[in-house]
């Protein structure tokens, strides 16, 4: 095997946002782009000779030729092993779980999640520790640091015979001195799921005819699926849709919420409607659940599946606590607080919670990017989700929306949404960020002056300011994670820029308000929360500083 040593320059864009570096797969497709990205990534992390990597992707256009350099690059960097999911492809939460089972140093991740694929759609690389879960901030931004200086990289001619690595074919074959080991994604996965389930009570319940649907949107959860709910839950084969994955994702964008999975929705809220429906996105680790006509919002599904745990066989030995992201709303922590169990905040991404769940403080996670996980793994995970929902549904032998409504009545019930503005010019985006900064001081009480927080009709500014978290394993602090807007009744609006995109900015608009009484827990949750909107809307001049006169997505 021929090494070579390839001069580079530095990329200045190189920085991992939320979930990783993603950008458009033209942008990849420069020459020494992902080379330099890849190298950043092997000096970062400094592996020992013969180390084990895992790698695989969600299956987007790219993903194959990006697998071919890796595995080049990690033979010429000194790694023994490579295991690559067959065709190349791996979910996330089936990558964090194979880099669990198999004691991996790591694994890197291709994927955009939810973005758009294809020739003119997104392409993502993250790279994921030991623990299976996101590199935390520390190496990602050692990652970004070497990006700035790197000047060469390494990597191994492919033999003369063998110009392509085999990916469609399991078992071993060699790369100079590394195995490329091709191993089955799915059953490492599919056993994990079998091993927290009640697969029996499932089984059972669909064979009296209970109906699903699961709307894998043409992307990497198909496979998964499939084996799942049709060859070991005996589902009927079309319980399951979109289930081929594609490299555009069929032109569609992989984001399971009410706005982009609206086939899925015009069958749960169509006549003669099955009595569960769920999807997944692009890398199978977000979930929405539906029932019958009935939309369970993210953040809601994270406290009904902590506070029905019990029920279920992987977890009734008791959670150790919840964990949730800033702008998820508050329903969890009321779940914690009857169960006597820490809940904690934390800034946005999953990123946050690998230390509290190796630390063994929490044993559920959860953001209102419909995103559920528990420490299973180290990575958020759809299929997991829905299979809990399922698990509840078999012990309860209620619907849904029942099972929803009960613990409105029970809880209280945390009114919650979000509108994002996407792709509007990043000068903008700013710009309403700064302004709102400059506004803490007017809407904030200031005893010194003998003034009360400001007034909007009956709801009071309690306290305004930019979230920061101090994680309570490793200490380290991590600043500017959202502008807070707190009301004295416990409502609130949280306004971030995201760090996912890849054109422009998106603006997130988060606006939760509690209502305790049974008889409002039927209003819709944009009529409920109109006076918020409204709030938000003023006090961020949004509209007049961006032109857009409506959010593109309301989750
Ligand atoms: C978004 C979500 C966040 C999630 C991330 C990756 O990030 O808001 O909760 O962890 O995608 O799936 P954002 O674009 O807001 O930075
Ligand atoms: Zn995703």
């Amino acid at each position: 095997m021929q090494v070579r040593m390839v001069a580079t320059t530095p990329f200045t864009d190189q920085k991992p946002g939320t979930s990783g570096l993603r950008k458009r797969v033209q942008a990849f497709r420069q020459p020494h782009y992902l080379e330099n990205f890849v190298q950043s990534i092997f000096d970062t992390i400094a592996a020992p000779p013969g180390a084990v990597l895992v790698l695989g992707g969600d299956g987007r256009y790219y993903n194959r030729e990006a697998i071919q350099v890796i595995l080049r690059m990690a033979a010429a960097n000194g790694f023994g092993r490579v295991l690559v999911g067959r065709g190349g492809i791996l979910s996330t939460p089936a990558a964090s779980c194979v880099i669990r089972k198999y004691q991996t140093y790591g694994g890197i991740i291709l994927s955009a999640s939810h973005n758009p694929g294809g020739p003119d759609g997104d392409f993502g690389i993250k790279y994921n520790t030991a623990n299976g879960g996101p590199a935390p901030e520390k190496i990602t931004e050692a990652i970004y640091a070497a990006s700035k200086t790197i000047a060469q990289y390494r990597i191994a001619d492919a033999p003369d015979d063998a110009p392509e690595i085999e990916l469609d074919v399991l078992g071993d074959s060699r790369l100079g001195d590394m195995t490329v080991s091709v191993i089955d994604q799915v059953s490492d996965y599919a056993e994990l799921m079998e091993s927290l389930f009640d697969f029996a009570a499932i089984r059972a319940m669909l064979a009296q005819g209970f109906r699903i649907k699961f709307d894998a949107m043409h992307a990497v959860t198909g496979p998964y699926a499939r084996e799942i709910f049709v060859n070991r839950l005996g589902a009927p084969a079309d319980s399951v849709m979109n289930a081929t994955p594609l490299p555009d994702f069929g032109g569609g964008h992989p984001d399971p919420n009410l706005t982009y999975a609206h086939e899925l929705v015009e069958i749960l809220y169509g006549d003669n409607a099955p009595d569960f429906g769920a999807a997944s996105d692009g890398d199978g680790d977000r979930n929405m659940i539906l029932g019958r006509h009935f939309f369970v919002t993210p953040s809601d599904s994270l406290a009904i599946i902590a506070a029905n745990a019990h029920r279920v066989t992987g977890y009734q030995q008791g959670l150790a606590g919840i964990a949730r992201s800033m702008p998820t709303s508050a329903a969890a922590d009321r779940v914690a607080a009857a169960l006597g169990i820490p809940c904690y905040e934390t800034p946005t991404g999953w990123k946050f919670f690998g230390n509290l769940m190796d630390a063994g403080k929490v044993t559920l996670c959860g953001e209102e990017s419909f995103g559920t996980g528990s420490d299973h793994i180290r990575e958020k995970d759809g299929l997991w989700a829905v299979l809990f929902w399922l698990n509840i549904l078999a012990a309860r032998q209620q619907s849904v929306e029942d099972i929803v409504r009960e613990h409105w009545a029970r809880f209280g019930r945390n009114v919650y949404s979000r509108h994002d503005y996407e792709g509007i010019p990043s000068d903008a985006a700013n710009g309403v960020m700064k302004l709102l900064h400059e506004r803490f001081a007017e809407l904030q009480a200031c005893p010194e002056q003998g003034r009360g927080g400001a007034q909007f009709g009956r709801l009071q500014v309690k306290l305004c300011d930019d979230f920061s978290y101090a994680d309570p394993v490793d200490g380290s602090i991590s600043t500017g994670q959202g502008v807070r807007i707190i009301f004295t009744d416990g409502s609130r609006i949280v306004f971030r820029l995201s760090g996912t995109g890849t054109e422009g900015a998106t603006l997130r608009i988060y606006l939760e308000s509690y209502e305790p009484d049974v008889s409002n827990h039927h209003l819709d949750a944009q009529q409920a929360l109109a006076t918020l909107i409204g709030i938000a809307l003023e006090i961020s001049e949004l509209r007049k500083r961006t032109g857009r006169e409506r959010p593109t997505v309301i989750t």
